[in-house]
């Protein structure tokens, strides 16, 4: 059977999933919403898919079997309740949005009805997070310490913390979500935010350019997650490091490695993440079978609680408990 899938946004990552969707036997990207008709025909004819300018006008047109919403964090609402009301799975991207309010409803209404939903915390699906999850499995992990330095996006809407929720919400949420995979729920947090350089330099920044978040787990674990993005684009530091009394397990992007016990050992990443979370999400759609899904709706709103909890520590000056 021919799974018949609608995208919702036309952006860089909409074309990112559409051409890994094109790749896939059994897949067909048979409809393309965005904010405009012509935006949407525009990117449909690359997949000889069907525009429109309104998500009821292509759910109306089509039979879909799923759909991926892949809109800027602000955006998302009143799309998951139109593909909720109609029974329709849907993968979104990250972040859920960008404060709690209309993913809590959204979550009730999902719970309530049952939907199969999938998020987009692709770096889950990775090998080497995997195979990680297993080196941790039976240590006592010590406490954590993760980073996302990097430079500004170009969107404009990145830099406006209302469409983006920060670079703490839209970017390092990643990691955030990475600490709780891989080290358990978080139940306190202190954020502290500034803003040094980008918004001097650049024209609509009112997002913090850098700040620091520590984190206590419910097993005891405590956790350090910093980020920025007034770097230069040419470097960066992007990762996860596990500390405990067996030595250190580094984790970035591109490789993870293992130090402990006097020996080193190098792993370099196979695999795309990215087609791995669409086929686990295909194939529950396909056979109703859910436990291929990494991240649900329910799971990633726990990491959108504790990014957002950062925030509004940040601004009471005090720690807030989860
Ligand atoms: N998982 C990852 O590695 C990864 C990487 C990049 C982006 N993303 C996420 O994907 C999302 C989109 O990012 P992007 O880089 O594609 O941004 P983008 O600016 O390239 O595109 C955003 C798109 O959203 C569309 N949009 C906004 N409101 C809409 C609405 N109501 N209806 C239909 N379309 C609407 C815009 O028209 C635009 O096409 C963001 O949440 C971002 O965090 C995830």
């Amino acid at each position: 059977m021919t799974l018949s899938i609608g995208m919702v946004g036309t952006g860089w990552f909409a074309k990112v999933h559409a051409d890994l969707l094109a790749g896939m036997e059994g897949v067909k990207l048979a409809a393309i919403c965005g904010t405009s008709k012509d935006k949407a025909d525009a990117m449909a004819r690359s997949y000889a898919a069907q525009g429109y300018g309104e998500i009821t006008e292509m759910l109306d047109a089509h039979k879909l079997d799923a759909v991926y919403v892949c809109v800027t964090p602000g955006a998302h609402g009143a799309i998951e309740r139109t593909l909720i009301r109609r029974g329709i799975p849907f993968f979104t991207e990250k972040p859920l949005g960008v404060t709690t309010e209309i993913p809590a409803s959204l979550l009730q209404d999902i719970q309530d009805s049952g939907l199969l939903t999938s998020v987009g915390y692709h770096f889950r699906y990775q090998e080497n997070v995997q195979r990680l999850k297993k080196l941790l499995s039976g240590d006592k992990i010590g406490m954590v310490v993760g980073q996302w330095m990097g430079s500004m996006p170009g969107a404009p809407w990145w830099r406006d913390q209302e469409r983006s929720g920060g670079q703490f919400t839209e970017q390092t949420t990643h990691i955030v979500d990475l600490l709780r995979y891989l080290a358990g729920e978080v139940t306190e947090v202190y954020g502290m935010f500034g803003n040094r350089v980008m918004h001097e330099k650049h024209k609509g920044v009112n997002v913090a350019d850098v700040g620091t978040v520590s984190l206590k787990l419910e097993n005891g674990i405590v956790a350090n997650i910093s980020n920025t993005c007034v770097l230069p684009g040419e470097v960066g530091k992007v990762g996860l490091s596990f500390y405990n009394d067996r030595g250190l397990l580094d984790w970035n992007p591109q490789r993870l490695l293992e130090t402990r016990e006097g020996e080193s050992q190098e792993y370099a990443n196979t695999g795309n993440p990215y087609v791995t979370e669409s086929e686990a999400f295909l194939q529950a759609v396909r056979t109703g079978d859910r436990s291929g899904i990494l991240s649900d709706y329910a799971d990633a709103y726990r990491t959108l609680k504790v990014t957002c909890a950062a925030f509004e520590s940040a601004k009471k000056g005090a720690a807030v408990k989860l």
